[in-house]
């Protein structure tokens, strides 16, 4: 197989059957016994003037919930597919200049896996993870196969993001969003394309493993594909996140769970591996600024509550998630 192009390289070479690296231990294999099949992640529409409430308590309970009606155009959405297609269907050369070794920034990086330096198992899945800077910055340095679509859709996803998070923080009495609280929940921002290559034995591998954001709030587009699962109520079982044409998968990232004192969860997911058809995905996470200190918002200490968390430099928070393959809810102890 020809170095450079990823698990697509390896998927398009006609293999049969998923190389040792890529068998999960069995207590990490899709367990299809274990899927929730009477409980749902809800679908809030953002046009009806109720979505406050729906969009609070959906944070609380399930940390994920899908939005229709959320205002950013369909044909964004379209046009953010058809370039991640674009980027992955190019020769293997093309892609290698934006690898860890390679890439002129790290701000632009295309790998697969998520660390496979730290993994005993490797994922089903290649990715280009691009940190924005400015739109200077990504104009010379993103790939043009996918720069513009990438660009448009986090633009036409702002107007959303400030809405949820506004309706967040005012669930938690919070009405006045000064400097430090926004710069904390939406100061920077990465977009990744994922994409999981069509696998051989998908019941032996995953896309992605167990692990929870670390973002305060992810917005998430898929294919028609599916093969997302989130813990289900109580830590029971796995329910699938089924595609909607058009809508957006919101979850809470563990930096919302410490800035809201646990109020808002950070829900475990992971990503099955699918033997029939490629599956793409494109999360722009809304996180901190690497220099930002976060920790429960001062509002809510001022009301009574007792801090469950720390105050850590979010850099430092990001550090420890990205050294460590995925292990489920780990990382949040890093701020206990
Ligand atoms: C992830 O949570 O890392 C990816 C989600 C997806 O591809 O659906
Ligand atoms: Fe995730």
């Amino acid at each position: 197989v020809k170095k450079g192009n990823g698990i697509k390289g390896l998927a398009e070479s006609g293999l049969q059957s998923v190389p040792k690296q890529y068998i999960q231990p069995l207590e990490e294999q899709m367990d299809m016994q274990n899927i929730v099949t009477h409980e749902f992640i809800p679908v809030i529409d953002m046009s009806k003037g109720d979505d406050l409430k729906l969009i609070c308590d959906a944070a609380e309970k399930w940390g994920f919930f899908q939005v229709i009606n959320h205002g950013v155009p369909i044909e964004v959405l379209e046009n953010v597919k058809v370039a991640t297609n674009s980027f992955f269907g190019l020769p293997a050369e093309e892609k290698l200049k934006y690898t860890k070794e390679n890439s002129v920034t790290n701000n632009v990086r295309y790998g697969t896996s998520f660390v496979p330096e730290a993994e005993t198992s490797l994922e089903w899945k290649d990715y280009l993870s691009l940190f924005y800077t400015s739109e200077k910055e990504a104009s010379a340095f993103w790939p043009k196969e996918c720069k513009e679509q990438a660009l448009e859709y986090m633009k036409r996803s702002e107007l959303l993001i400030t809405r949820i998070l506004e309706a967040l923080m005012k669930g938690l009495n919070v009405t006045n969003i000064d400097a430090p609280t926004s710069t904390m929940l939406m100061g920077s921002k990465r977009i990744n394309l994922n994409y999981y290559p069509k696998c051989p034995n998908p019941e032996l591998t995953v896309g992605v493993g167990r692990h929870s954001d670390i973002s305060t709030i992810t917005v998430l587009l898929q294919d028609d594909i599916g093969g997302l699962y989130v813990r289900g109520i109580d830590g029971k079982g796995w329910i699938h996140v089924p595609p909607i044409t058009g809508s957006l998968v919101i979850n809470v990232g563990d930096a919302l769970q410490i800035i809201s004192n646990g109020r808002y969860k950070s829900i475990e997911h992971r990503v099955a591996a699918n033997g029939s058809t490629n599956r793409i995905s494109v999360p722009i996470f809304v996180n901190p600024r690497p220099k930002d200190s976060i920790g429960p918002l001062p509002e809510l200490l001022e009301m009574g509550e007792k801090p469950i968390y720390k105050q850590v430099l979010y850099s430092d928070y990001a550090k420890h998630f990205f050294n460590k393959a995925h292990d489920g809810k780990k990382t949040i102890d890093f701020a206990n």
